[in-house]
């Protein structure tokens, strides 16, 4: 038996160990760099690209100032998230398109709504402004009818005055003709035309004074002209001229203004809220054939004068009483009401006059109306509401 001896070299094996090393790190090395460049490029295959169409595709959907959505292109015939990611957002773009367009049908529906509710409040406050003309132009044909009645009287004393002047005068002359006149029948013809020139004088007298006053309170009612005038006169010249529609009932009305009071400001407006009284208190107070009474007065104090009318007819139930001054509000619709007359008389009596206006009632025992206004009128504005 022998003894064998390896002697190892330590230089040696440090350096084949040195040298092991080095080509394993070259080898991991590599290797990584291998891995590193697939999985990139499977990175750049399954991620990036598709992202990257994606967003390509949404930033130009976004810059598209017709949003379509066709053109948002993104990655197709994939089975992965993406897919799911794209159809969502494909599903997502497609609610918002279907809101958009919802919105946009329910928008321009609100527009032609409110363009047909524009024209509908224009042409409802055309027909408005067409009626209440119509309600003073209603009373001014009262008044129309008024004048021809009144008139009539003194017109027809005149024509019969003047054919028993004319018949009396003709014979008169026959008989001094024939010179057989005696000093009883010159005394009997003289007496007749004094008499049938007196009677023509009286009566064309009242008419021309009639037609100035219901010249005057008709060219007041259609006029809205500023004047001075005298209240107590100026009423009693209304009522004349209304007198032809009290005539036909069983109405009685008393005038009272005591003291004279001076006014400068609108007749015309004075005269209308009279007219609208009346007629209404003809209309709705009295049952028919009823025996009523109007009372109609004028006080002054200090700068304001209070003008009432006051009616022992039926009443205004106290529901009604809160909306009678509101335009169109009538008991009498479909018989000849428009609900604007009271209307009418609150904006001539609130703002022409610049006043106020109450109203009490009671059933079974009438009404009363009370405009409290200065003596001197505001200034007219520019344009008014009635
Ligand atoms: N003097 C009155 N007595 C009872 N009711 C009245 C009187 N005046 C007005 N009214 C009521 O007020 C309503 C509104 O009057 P108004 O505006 O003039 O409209 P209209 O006369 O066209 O009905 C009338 O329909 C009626 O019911
Ligand atoms: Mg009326």
């Amino acid at each position: 038996m022998g003894k064998v001896y390896y002697v190892f070299s330590r230089e040696k094996i440090t350096a084949r160990l040195n040298q092991m090393v080095a080509s394993k790190i070259i080898e991991v090395i590599l290797l990584d760099l291998l891995l590193f460049m697939a999985l990139s490029h499977s990175l750049l295959l399954v991620v990036i690209r598709p992202l990257d169409q994606l967003r390509e595709s949404l930033i130009q959907a976004s810059d598209t100032k017709d949003f379509d959505l066709n053109t948002i292109i993104l990655p197709q015939n994939r089975k992965d998230e993406f897919a799911d990611v794209a159809d969502a957002v494909q599903r997502i773009t497609r609610r918002l398109c279907d809101d958009l367009e919802s919105r946009k049908a329910a928008e321009l529906a609100m527009r032609q709504a409110r363009d047909l509710t524009e024209t509908a409040f224009k042409q409802l406050n055309e027909t408005k402004n067409n009626l209440v003309q119509a309600e003073k132009m209603a009373s001014l044909g009262g008044l129309v009818a008024g004048v021809a009645h009144e008139v009539n009287t003194p017109v027809g004393v005149i024509l019969t005055s003047a054919s028993v002047l004319s018949e009396e005068t003709i014979l008169f002359k026959n008989s001094l003709d024939a010179g057989a006149i005696k000093k009883s029948e010159v005394m009997r013809y003289s007496e007749m035309a004094i008499e049938s020139s007196r009677l023509i004088l009286a009566n064309a007298e009242r008419a021309a004074q009639l037609i100035q006053s219901f010249k005057q309170v008709a060219v007041d009612q259609t006029s809205e002209a500023r004047r001075s005038f005298e209240l107590g006169e100026y009423m009693d010249e209304v009522i004349m001229s209304l007198k032809p529609t009290l005539k036909r009932t069983s109405v009685m009305i008393e005038v009272s203004c005591p003291e004279k009071i001076n006014l400068d400001g609108y007749p015309g407006a004075i005269s209308q809220v009279i007219t609208n009284f009346l007629t209404n208190a003809l209309a709705h107070a009295f049952a028919e054939g009823q025996i009523g009474l109007i009372s109609l007065s004028a006080t002054r104090s200090d700068d304001n004068v209070t003008l009432s009318f006051e009616d022992n007819g039926g009443g205004i139930p106290p529901e009604h009483l809160k909306k009678i001054f509101d335009p169109f509000f009538t008991t009498k619709r479909g018989s000849g009401g428009s609900g604007l007359g009271l209307n009418v008389v609150y904006n001539l009596v609130t703002q022409t006059l610049g006043g106020s206006l109450i109203v009490h009632s009671e059933l079974g025992k009438g009404t009363s109306f009370i405009a409290c206004f200065p003596l001197i009128a505001p200034q007219a504005k520019e344009s008014k509401t009635s």
